[in-house]
């Protein structure tokens, strides 16, 4: 399947004018989120930026400390943050384009906050949640781009035979592409598969392909077919990583189970709609029983509110309701529903690069602020 861009973009004019979080918890907008309602605004978020002259790449303090590269990073040593030559050194070999980077950094510069901090170990987190389309995929991919547009090293796991991640970051993932079904049923090594996504810098991917449909079954008769993804992870010393993302598919089964009992922490991403809670006992269930036999360090660390829609009363009861059940672990950042986020894939872009200025990379950037800080708080 191709993974490059789609053809032109289209007009503003499809922008739902709700395309901003008007609920209390949602992101603060500040002036970049509120170009994004201008009607004529550009899609890339220039107008916002149109009588601003600060924003450039030196003066942002953003260093995509690995720009370019086509190895995954050396293990982790103390790295130095902001001096402007870096900045222009490390943009000029940069596989981003100028704009793309400019502009993401410009709306960064917007938000004052320059660099977040790293956690002391890599953090595997793994992105689940048995229903489809509540938002798995957007938001492994678009967490894992903003982290990465803040320093972190990042790596997203692509477990869904769909590849909907690998798309997204612009990878490529063919029949003949080596993907994550090599390491989990061939036993190749993960450092074999994993390639950086082409418009972020410190972004790496370990595609996944169709293949991959058939794990499902073929891991059934595996030695340890539980724990393979975690024994893969292991061996490649994910350390070097701040973060890994794994993003599952849209079942209970071994595919899902790999990535529960690969990863420390999950990350449940509910949709405010009227079945959201639906399965989530299940959910629970399934997690306690890989907690109490696979991965006692399994924790439900976070969970994130999407494609929520202001305009309806429904939202905010199911956003009332989540928070009422889980307590703190629910993100204070709520995602609105944007259409600049469900464009951004076929761009083969997170909305971060796509868009910066809209609500919907803002809300994922505060939601990867919120989970950056509470990381290192503890
Ligand atoms: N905040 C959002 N606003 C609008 N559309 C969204 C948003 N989040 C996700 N989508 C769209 O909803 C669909 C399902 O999202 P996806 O992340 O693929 O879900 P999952 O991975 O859980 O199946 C996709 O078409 C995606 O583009
Ligand atoms: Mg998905």
């Amino acid at each position: 399947m191709s993974t490059g861009p789609g053809p032109g973009r289209p007009d503003r004019a499809d922008e739902s004018p709700d395309d901003q979080p008007s609920d209390p918890a949602a992101p603060a907008q500040d002036d970049a989120a509120r170009g994004e309602a201008a009607p004529d605004a550009a899609p890339s978020g220039h107008a916002m930026w149109g009588n601003t002259t600060s924003g450039t790449a030196e003066n942002v303090g953003y260093v995509p400390t690995n720009a370019g590269a086509q190895q995954p990073p050396a293990p982790r040593k103390g790295t130095s943050q902001g001096e402007s030559e870096l900045v222009r050194e490390a943009l000029k070999d940069a596989k981003v384009s100028h704009e793309t980077a400019v502009n993401a950094l410009k709306v960064m510069a917007g938000r004052r906050e320059k660099e977040w901090p790293r956690p002391g170990h890599c953090r595997i987190i793994t992105i689940a949640n048995q229903k489809g389309g509540v938002g798995k995929t957007t938001s492994s991919v678009n967490l894992a781009a903003s982290l990465a547009m803040h320093g972190a090293q990042v790596l997203v796991v692509d477990l869904d035979p769909q590849g909907n991640a690998s798309t997204a970051l612009g990878v490529e993932h063919h029949a003949e592409i080596p993907s994550i079904y090599d390491v989990l049923i061939e036993d190749v090594a993960m450092e074999d598969i994993v390639v950086p996504a082409p418009e972020i810098p410190n972004l790496f991917c370990a595609p996944a392909t169709l293949n991959l449909a058939g794990a499902e079954i073929e891991l059934v008769s595996k030695v340890a077919r539980e724990s393979r993804l975690r024994r893969a992870l292991d061996a490649y010393e994910t350390d070097k990583f701040d973060y890994v993302l794994i993003d599952c598919p849209p079942s209970l089964g071994l595919l899902t189970v790999n990535a529960f009992v690969g990863g420390d922490e999950l990350l449940i991403p509910i949709q405010c709609e009227y079945y959201a809670l639906e399965g989530l006992g299940q959910l629970i269930r399934t997690v306690d029983l890989v907690k109490a036999h696979l991965n006692p360090k399994l924790s439900v660390s976070t969970i994130l509110l999407t494609m929520y829609d202001a305009r309806t009363r429904l939202a905010a009861q199911v956003a009332e309701d989540v928070r009422t059940h889980f307590g703190d672990v629910v993100l204070n950042t709520v995602i609105p529903r944007s259409v600049r986020v469900s464009e951004a894939p076929s761009y083969g872009q997170s909305v971060m690069t796509y868009d910066p200025g809209s609500s919907g990379a803002l809300a994922y950037s505060e939601a990867a602020s919120e989970m950056a800080h509470r990381g290192a708080a503890k």
